[in-house]
């Protein structure tokens, strides 16, 4: 089945790729949108409005992001934008110096993850994983900020976990997989 999905982040479309899995072609549609919603819905449905308008098909787009609980507001919505211009090595290093003295039981963190499908109307599919933030940044595979999130259940930080494992359990894995059993089924509704 052929799908549009509006991101031109390359780890986003591969982690995707692995978890919707060969029943899906995506097509790729790269597009820019101010990311200025308070939420994550709000700012992947804005992202495919935008989308469905410029190509005129069915369309999946999603935002997501890190909370820090110690760290308020800092990071969530606004993860993409933390310290524009710096690398995400950077950027970890500066969220582990912040956290310097936040005792373990504080460091408490998840990645959300909502996407949209629309096709004239928005239908909403969310993934989150709980964790907590490391000491240390660990770990090659990944982006973002996974050498520093250890997601509970796991001694090993996102980034050290091999792809294939953080995209069975990974917020993003939890909301594509949704959003995959969702286009099977109206399929075979249409099919009927
Ligand atoms: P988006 O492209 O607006 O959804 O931005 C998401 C941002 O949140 C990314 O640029 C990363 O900083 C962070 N993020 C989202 N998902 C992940 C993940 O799976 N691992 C690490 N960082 C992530």
């Amino acid at each position: 089945m052929k799908v549009v999905l509006a991101t031109s982040n390359q780890h986003k479309i591969a982690e995707i790729k692995q978890i919707m899995g060969e029943d899906f072609e995506l097509i790729t549609l790269n597009i820019k949108v101010e990311e200025d919603g308070k939420t994550f819905a709000e700012n992947a449905l804005k992202k495919a409005k935008f989308a469905y308008k410029t190509c005129g098909m069915p369309v999946i787009a999603d935002d997501s992001g890190i909370e820090i609980d110690a760290l308020n507001d800092i990071l969530g919505v606004k993860s993409a934008r933390f310290m524009e211009g710096y690398s995400y090595a950077e950027k970890n290093k500066k969220i582990l110096e912040m956290m310097n003295h936040v005792p373990t039981e504080k460091r408490s963190a998840r990645f959300k993850c909502v996407a949209v499908y629309y096709d004239g109307t928005p239908h909403f599919f969310e993934g989150v994983i709980e964790g907590r933030i490391a000491t240390q940044p660990r770990g090659k595979n990944g982006f973002g900020y996974d050498p520093i999130f250890l997601p509970y259940g796991y001694e090993k930080t996102m980034a050290e976990l091999s792809p294939e494992v953080k995209n069975n359990i990974s917020h993003r894995a939890q909301a594509f997989k949704k959003i995959a059993e969702h286009l099977k089924k109206n399929e075979k509704s249409v099919q009927k």
